[in-house]
């Protein structure tokens, strides 16, 4: 059998994606504040291996070369975040004009290049003086984000045609203040809940600020989503479903789609104890209004899918929210993640089906794989290649069911500071050698770039 070949829509972006603490370093150049990140990494104990995001891919004052590199691999978008206490060092108030210009020759180096601007607002570094506030558990905080929101969109609104707002509020809330392990590494899930509403609300209020100020730009919010997957031992059960699909899905896409919190969801929370038997009593009138402000896309980002497990262990027998199951059977990527590219398919379908956003982009979607460089310098990393290429087949798969799917953005377009991880995991396109910030790249960068002058590729014929 010939090999058959896929092609996209005309018009598909094709992107890459990073974001500003991962890859920036410079951490306290020209007068950039101080992030929950910075103090996070700062504090011994709560990154892997002990690194800092302090020099990070060293992006900063390396961004040419990058956006060089973005050029060769014929990227048509680029998705980066701005970092908040770059332009507000101590998160509203006075503006750093340094910081704001850095994002604005970034944004005429991509557009001079070829590359489509995709700003994300939020990618997670708070300011720290706003976090001595009581961070995202105060509403003061969402009117900061505005503030912020404002001045970056007047300075590149009239270039930027692509805004995002927040990336991924799910993890902001469950890895920083539920978890622990991101910062600024809080456990308390009642807070987190009050965090999520002023994500959500500050998301809400900054839309119409963007549109102001970028008249001609489509605006979004990034989330990352789960299709939730039956598991071994009787797990397919509708309540199971239900519960992990409200904690990692609805929970966020309800209330930006107009549907307020989900009931169920908050009478668990209740019957937890996390919220008080009012419920909701952070949410104010007008809130869930201006949440479920109209977007133009929604950004997806998919990793990996939730296998629904029963609660049957005495450890998590009284915790209703210990949904994950890890099997030994399936195909893990480095992190642990694992790797299922059909969830893509059927995340994607059921978005469109239930909630029928007009517009999706792959935000981040990508693997981290350890592979590095043999003894003549080439980076064969197959197994990245295999991921991407199987995730863009199922993506392919719903776009053929009518999903409006507009581009794919891989995570990442270089190796970086993997958060807690530091720098063991590996999800780059683009090697970094970190003791020269020499940049190699990956076979798969190579495949990827065929992939973008192809608009698509040839799928290797299987057996039935
Ligand atoms: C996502 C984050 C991104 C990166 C990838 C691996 O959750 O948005 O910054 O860490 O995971």
């Amino acid at each position: 059998m010939p090999p058959r070949r896929l092609t996209f829509p005309e018009g598909f972006l094709w992107g890459a994606a990073t974001s500003a603490y991962q890859i920036e370093g410079a951490w306290n150049e020209d007068d950039k504040g101080e992030s929950i990140w910075d103090r996070f990494s700062h504090t011994p104990g709560n990154i892997l291996d002990n690194s800092t995001g302090d020099i990070a891919c060293d992006h900063y004052h390396r961004w040419h070369e990058d956006v060089a590199l973005m050029k060769g691999l014929g990227l048509e978008a680029y998705r980066f975040s701005v970092s908040w206490p770059r332009i507000l060092p101590t998160g509203h108030g006075r503006v750093n004009q340094v910081g704001l210009d850095f994002y604005s020759r970034l944004v005429d180096g991509l557009l001079e290049a070829g590359i489509e601007p995709f700003p994300t607002l939020y990618h997670w570094d708070l300011p720290q003086s706003l976090q001595d506030k009581g961070g995202w558990s105060e509403r003061s905080t969402a009117e900061a984000f505005v503030e912020y929101a404002d001045i970056v969109s007047r300075k590149l609104g009239d270039r930027v045609k692509h805004w995002i707002t927040h990336n991924e509020p799910w993890s902001t809330v469950v890895m920083g203040h539920k978890l622990g392990m991101h910062a600024p590494g809080q456990k308390d899930f009642p807070a987190a809940l009050k965090v999520s509403h002023h994500l959500l609300l500050s998301h809400g209020w900054a839309v119409p600020v963007l549109r102001r100020n970028s008249p001609d730009a489509e605006v979004g919010i990034t989330l990352v989503l789960f299709p939730i997957v039956p598991g071994p031992s009787n797990t397919a059960a509708l309540p199971v479903f239900r519960k992990c699909d409200g904690y990692f899905n609805r929970w966020f896409l309800d209330p930006l789609y107009g549907r307020h919190y989900p009931a169920d969801m908050v009478a668990e929370y209740i019957n937890a104890g996390y919220l008080p038997a009012e419920g909701l009593n952070f949410v104010r009138p007008g809130d869930l209004e201006a949440i479920a402000a109209q977007t133009d896309f929604l950004g997806v980002n998919y990793y990996t899918p939730v296998i629904t497990r029963r609660r049957v262990t005495p450890e998590n027998e009284n915790e209703p929210l210990t949904l994950l199951y890890n099997g030994p059977e399936y195909d893990y990527t480095d992190i642990g993640m694992m790797a299922y590219p059909d969830g893509l398919r059927h995340l994607l379908n059921r978005l469109y089906f239930d909630y029928q956003p007009g517009k999706m982009y792959i935000t981040e979607n990508g693997a981290s794989y350890s592979d590095g460089p043999d003894g003549k310098g080439r980076v064969r990393d197959q197994r990245r290649l295999n991921f991407l290429r199987d995730h863009l087949l199922a993506a392919h798969r719903a776009l053929e069911c009518g999903v409006p799917l507009a581009g794919y953005f891989v995570w990442s377009l270089m190796d970086n500071f993997e958060w807690s991880f530091g720098y063991g995991q590996r999800f780059g396109l683009l090697w970094i050698d970190y003791e020269n910030q020499r940049r190699i790249l990956k076979d798969s960068a190579l495949w990827y770039k065929q992939v973008i002058d192809e608009n698509g590729f040839a799928v290797p014929a299987r057996s039935p």
